[in-house]
């Protein structure tokens, strides 16, 4: 294959692996938008389609920042675009499936809308694959940028209109924390807030420290900055963000961890805090004692366990056994009884037996998760695992996928059971998409409410009593 790198500045893998012992800088100036950008966009669209997790949602809320700060405006439909990005996931081989279906239906729009600048942006473009295929398959897309190149969307989009050849930026570095970008959030009462970027635990399944770089946590004035700015404009819920959030500050502080933001965001005044993701790992005594002793920080912790067996979870390089876990999971429903917890979990990793998986179902029994995000185990190139004999047939997978989702279904209606005729507190966040009729949000559980009430009191958190208990949701009335 054509050796690109000389053209442009394409990612590597390898150099994405690296941490080093820089330090981590912190930059406030790095925005710009080019003189003759500025305006640019008035009376023209942009459309971004978004993959992925949270951390891909934020950055699409940036994304939407810069462009209107150029001038353009939101489309509703991507037919009306004259800037459309993709910005994309790379955890799993389905993810990368669903962004190449989507970019080949895209071909077709480029060719009825010619000057339409397509950009690819997000996880995927930090793969080296996912570059070279994009690079020889789809001339079509115009402009390509990576996880560690948002704040370059104006200069990159500049070459994008004058240049005819594709533009590639994609930086592999360990990276640095990017401040003072714009942005267009995607909900009005609820917000995400990045606290770090990055991973360094290197699960040998997950392409994620790759394509996201050296964990490096914001400045707790940063954040706090940016909590107190929401609550004055009157969001009601924050979700901090990490992909570790138990390693907040452990890069630029000594004596300043994640339990101790946890206990100034709280500070702040907002009703609701929540955070995403917390390792099993490292999950400190002290984080446990702020949820329990915070009124606003939300009894719902999400709490990945990935397999319930201690050979696996050491395969997979979870720093943690079965028993850790159950420990610590005991220990969280002791000190904060009504919490729920949540989890995700990976079947069919290499080398898994059959008593391996049932490892799985017995923890799965045990704790009794509220919800589950379950997975098939996905090679991804680069990492450790990959290179791991994948010696489980795709039947086999299926069924322990299956088995497992359906004690998954099943626990999650016993769980709610317990709403039946009960008063809850519930962030209404506006008519449900299915019936007008019917409002629509989330009790501190993290519980979806469907229910009769005043439309007035979009925005507020109310009292609803619960009529009616799904699997998936509880439907209710607001009651006063
Ligand atoms: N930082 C978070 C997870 C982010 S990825 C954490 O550590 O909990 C979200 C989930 O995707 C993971 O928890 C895992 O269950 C799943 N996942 C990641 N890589 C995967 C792969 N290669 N195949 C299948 N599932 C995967
Ligand atoms: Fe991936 Fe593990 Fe990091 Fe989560 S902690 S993002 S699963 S490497
Ligand atoms: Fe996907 Fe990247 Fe998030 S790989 S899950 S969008 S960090």
């Amino acid at each position: 294959m054509k050796d690109y790198s000389e053209y442009f500045k394409a990612p590597s893998l390898k150099e994405a692996r690296h941490r080093g012992k820089d330090d981590i800088h912190h930059i406030d100036d790095a925005y710009e938008i080019p003189a003759d950008m500025v305006g640019i966009g008035k009376g023209q669209k942009y459309y971004i389609q978004t993959y992925g997790c949270q951390a891909n949602e934020r950055d699409s809320e940036t994304l939407a920042g810069i462009l209107e700060s150029m001038g353009y405006e939101e489309a509703t439909d991507i037919k009306e675009a004259q800037v459309v990005l993709l910005n994309t996931c790379a955890i799993r081989e389905n993810a990368e499936e669903k962004v190449f279906g989507k970019i080949g239906y895209l071909k077709n729009l480029k060719r009825t809308h010619p000057d339409l600048i397509f950009g690819v942006c997000g996880c995927m473009t930090q793969e080296e694959v996912v570059v070279k295929k994009i690079l020889e398959k789809y001339p079509q897309i115009d402009l390509i940028f990576g996880t560690h190149n948002i704040h370059r969307l104006p200069v990159l989009l500049k070459q994008a209109m004058l240049e005819k050849e594709m533009v590639l930026e994609v930086w592999s570095k360990e990276g640095d924390v990017i401040e003072n970008l714009p942005s267009h959030r995607a909900h009005r009462y609820k917000a995400w807030v990045n606290i770090m970027y990055g991973c360094d635990k290197f699960c040998t399944y997950c392409i994620v420290p790759y394509t996201r770089g050296k964990e490096r946590s914001r400045l707790k004035e940063e954040i706090l900055e940016e909590v107190n700015e929401l609550v004055q404009q009157g969001y009601k819920e924050i979700t901090l963000l990490g992909q570790n959030v138990n390693s907040y500050g452990h890069d630029i502080y000594d004596d300043y961890n994640f339990a101790s933001l946890l206990h100034d965001v709280s500070l702040t005044g907002i009703d609701r805090i929540r955070f995403t993701t917390s390792h099993p790992w490292e999950f400190s005594d002290d984080m446990i004692e702020a949820i329990a002793t915070h009124d606003n920080i939300m009894p719902a912790i999400h709490l990945p366990v990935q397999s319930g067996n201690t050979e696996i979870l050491k395969k997979m390089g979870r720093r943690y056994t079965r028993e850790d876990y159950l420990t610590l999971f005991d220990k969280i429903k002791v000190r904060i009884p009504d919490c729920t917890i949540t989890t995700d979990i990976i079947v069919g990793f290499p080398g898994e037996t059959d008593e391996q998986f049932e490892d799985t179902m017995s923890l799965y029994e045990h704790c009794s998760y509220d919800l589950a995000y379950t997975f098939i185990y996905s090679p991804r190139d680069g990492t450790p695992a990959a290179k791991m004999k994948d010696d489980i047939d795709k039947h086999t997978k299926e069924q322990r996928l299956y088995r497992l989702n359906d004690l998954v279904t099943e626990k999650a209606y016993q769980n709610n059971l317990i709403y039946q005729d009960q008063i809850v507190e519930v962030l209404v966040e506006g008519t449900s998409k299915r019936d007008d009729t019917m409002l629509t949000g989330y009790t501190k559980h993290q519980k979806l409410v469907n229910f009769k009430g005043n439309n007035d009191h979009i925005g507020q958190i109310v009292k609803v009593k619960i009529t009616e208990v799904k699997t998936w949701a509880l439907k209710g009335e607001e009651v006063e």
